[in-house]
């Protein structure tokens, strides 16, 4: 141990046999009136590759075997995840959190596109607003008793997905790739 240690590794530069790598935590948790026991990522590296259809399909698919479902749409700047069930109502909130809008068939949902008065208006915002907005539909929103989440999200390993793997303890990831379309 050095001589000066004051016993905190993270400002310390020395090379000791007692140092104690202190990870940082970034976990968020949950709003206090949500029970939500599952939680799948749906990921892909470039853009345009299916996720939503197969986040959407996922849901659907537990669903339709009595699992209570929800999907988190965390692609703020393409939300397809409204259109695809085709909601057209707005998410309500009162001083307590915000409520997701259920599907026809009772699926959860929360998506940029259930907040915005427009649905076609342009999300222009920088990387961490955008994140900062994606831990809120985890920590703001009321995610009454689900089974699963499904979260949808952007391409590549941005801010969003970064941010969801630091803040939400995800218990899988669904990675979806498709082959290039076009050939020679
Ligand atoms: N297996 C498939 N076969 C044929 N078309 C598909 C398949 N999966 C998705 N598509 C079509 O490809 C397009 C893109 O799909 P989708 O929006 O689900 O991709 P995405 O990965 O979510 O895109 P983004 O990265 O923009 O969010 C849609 O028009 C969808 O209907
Ligand atoms: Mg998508």
């Amino acid at each position: 141990m050095s001589e000066q240690c004051n016993q905190s590794c993270n400002t310390c530069q020395e090379a000791c046999s007692e140092r104690k790598e202190e990870k940082p935590d970034f976990s968020a948790a949950p709003h206090e009136l949500s029970h939500i026991k599952k939680v799948i990522g749906v990921i892909s590296g470039k853009g345009g590759v299916g996720k939503s259809l197969v986040t959407s399909m996922l849901a659907v698919s537990m669903n339709r075997e009595g699992h209570r479902t929800a999907i988190l749409d965390a692609d703020l700047t393409g939300p397809s995840i409204p259109k695809m069930f085709g909601i057209k109502e707005k998410a309500q909130a009162n001083e307590i959190g915000l409520f997701p809008v259920k599907s026809k068939t009772g699926i959860e949902i929360m998506s940029i596109n259930l907040l915005l008065e427009n649905d076609t208006d342009p999300v222009i915002w920088r990387g961490p607003l955008i994140a900062g907005t994606v831990k809120q539909f985890w920590t703001d929103v009321i995610w009454q008793d689900i089974d699963y989440m499904f979260i949808d999200m952007p391409p590549g390993t941005g801010d969003v997905p970064l941010t969801v793997f630091q803040s939400i303890k995800v218990d899988g990831i669904v990675i979806v790739t498709s082959p290039r379309s076009w050939s020679r």
